[in-house]
């Protein structure tokens, strides 16, 4: 009896991105089901106890227990593999389980790390607080500047960190400079990349060894789930990721990986909807307020990098009104359709201010030089009517007075 049959890859991996993400990885069952199938099981029966052996023993292709393997994560990792034309990918249950996992399964007591120093917050209490408490130590760096990265290395340097476009400065790392310098020095660079998603960005083609992903965001697309995913070799993710993975546990359920599936069939229609609609956005509030950090626009002085290196410029923005926190609150609590929360990626427009949410765990002084101030407000354009979304701006930016 046909069991579970998957794909050829032979034939998938020739397959572009938007075909990908509507077919890539999908297995069969024997009832044939077009939508995939969801397996919420934690376990597998083996037909005779030689089987079960012979699956620990890695001689016989099967699955054993769910935080190892299951059929619906496993065809969202090959989904998201293909999509970033990576060998091999493995999902987690967040973004920050996949980023502490790409980083401690690789790093050691006695290493060096270099990071961007526009991190999320959570990305920066990993590489601020928890990778020095095992021995490792830190370099932050202005990852703007490629050399940087160069400039801080020393003998012991293991591994350079960053995200591009930055959670909320939207600081653009130039990929090929750096991934290419990291290269040349043996040095293995992980590369964040959740504002862009593989729809409009794909690190490994500029060099990058690592690429992971909060799949909360773009990935799944209307706010439902968390998820993660790290991309590499075959060799990385078998050899390096999978034993701690395995034996940690940073497992993503069956059931938001089959969410995160359905998210990617729609996920190039959303994300270029959404990039569109971010760009119009954008150009209104340019016009009215002091400063706007959004790559897609002329003004943003790394715009021709961005332009360069990415498809669109996705939904995400940053822009800064003077009067501080008090002010950006005041806008916030004006709003009357875009909703006050720090998610992103959801097919729904959410503002929030960073100083005082996603980026509050990181010190005041820090943030400031990560260029996280007191008067900066995030955006996420959803697929709202954008004329709808400019209009509820105009009325908070004047009742804020502006
Ligand atoms: C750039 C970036 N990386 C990682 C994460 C963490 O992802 P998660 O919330 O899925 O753990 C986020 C979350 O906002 C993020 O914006």
């Amino acid at each position: 009896m046909k069991r579970f049959t998957g794909q050829d890859r032979s034939i998938t991996s020739k397959w572009r991105p938007a075909t990908q993400a509507v077919r890539g990885g999908t297995a069969r069952s024997e009832f044939g089901e077009t939508s995939e199938a969801l397996f919420l099981t934690s376990g597998y029966a083996y037909d005779c106890a030689g089987d079960a052996a012979a699956r620990f023993a890695g001689e016989q292709a099967g699955m054993t227990y769910s935080r190892l393997q299951n059929p619906t994560v496993e065809m969202l990792e090959q989904r998201i593999a293909l999509l970033e034309g990576a060998e091999a990918c493995r999902a987690t249950a967040s973004g920050m389980a996949a980023m502490t996992a790409a980083l401690l399964c690789q790093l050691q007591a006695g290493d060096h790390v270099v990071a961007g120093r526009a991190l999320f917050g959570s990305c920066r209490w990993l590489t601020d607080t928890l990778l020095p408490k095992f021995g490792i130590e830190t370099t932050i760096v202005d990852a703007r500047v490629a050399d940087r990265f160069a400039d801080a290395s020393k003998a012991n340097t293991k591994l350079w960190f960053f995200e591009t476009p930055a959670n909320p400065t939207m600081d653009v790392v130039d990929l090929k400079a750096v991934c290419g310098l990291a290269r040349e020095r043996g040095i293995v660079s992980v590369v964040d990349n959740a504002f862009a998603t593989p729809a409009l960005q794909r690190p490994m083609e500029f060099g990058a060894d690592v690429v992971a992903y909060s799949a909360t965001k773009m990935m799944d697309g209307q706010g439902r789930v968390l998820a993660g995913a790290v991309c590499g070799t075959e060799d990385f993710i078998t050899n390096t990721l999978l034993p701690f993975t395995r034996n940690t546990g940073p497992t993503l359920s069956a059931f938001n990986a089959w969410v995160v599936l359905k998210g990617l069939e729609t996920l190039d229609l959303r994300i270029r909807k959404q990039s569109e609609n971010a760009l119009e956005v954008g150009r209104f509030l340019e016009a009215r307020v002091p400063r706007i950090n959004h790559p897609g626009l002329p003004s943003h002085p790394q715009h021709t990098l961005a332009m360069a290196q990415m498809d669109m410029t996705g939904p995400i923005f940053s822009f800064e009104v003077d009067g501080g926190r008090q002010q950006a609150h005041a806008l916030l609590d004006a709003l009357a359709l875009i909703d006050i929360s720090n998610n992103i990626g959801d097919s729904r427009s959410l503002m929030t201010h960073p100083a005082s949410t996603t980026h509050s765990s990181v010190a005041e002084e820090k943030r400031l030089e990560m260029g996280v101030t007191e008067g900066m407000l995030r955006l996420n354009v959803g697929l709202e009517d954008p004329i709808d979304l400019i209009e509820d701006l105009d009325q908070a930016l004047t009742a804020a007075g502006l």
